[in-house]
């Protein structure tokens, strides 16, 4: 015999998933709001300005931080995401920045000649 039940469950978790569905569409929505469309990854600089810029300046110049300007001739872009996940000393805090953002934040960084 079937079960009564199934039909009621059946419509409880498809209406679940549209609500989920929903809202991360009403999100990607407001994300691609700004002006260039899909959802707008953050640019490198404004990763930089929103995780690191307090300690190591706006323009890279340093601050309580060392500077950064040539931060590319010392270190590849991987040393510098293993930097981030893993910083030199306890002044600066593990994993500010991680997955794809720290992926382009560290090649970006890692141009600074
Ligand atoms: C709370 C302050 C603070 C924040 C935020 C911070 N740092 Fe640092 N960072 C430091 C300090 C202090 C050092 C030097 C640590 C040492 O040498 O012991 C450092 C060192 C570094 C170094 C090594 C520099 C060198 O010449 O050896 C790199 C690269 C670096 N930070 C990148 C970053 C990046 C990228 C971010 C953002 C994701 C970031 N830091 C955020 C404080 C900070």
């Amino acid at each position: 015999m079937k079960n009564p039940l199934m039909p009621f469950l059946t419509i409880a978790v498809l209406g679940i998933i549209l609500v989920f569905g929903l809202s991360v569409y009403g999100v990607t929505q407001q994300a691609a709001g700004d002006g260039e469309g899909e959802s707008t990854p953050a640019t490198p600089e404004e990763i930089y300005a929103q995780a690191c810029a307090s300690c190591h300046g706006q323009n890279l110049e340093g601050a309580s931080g060392p500077a950064l300007q040539a931060i590319g001739s010392k270190y590849s872009a991987d040393e510098i995401k293993g930097i981030v996940q893993e910083p030199p000393s306890q002044m600066m805090p593990p994993n500010l920045v991680q997955g794809e953002e720290l992926d382009a934040l560290a090649e970006w960084l890692g141009e600074q000649q």
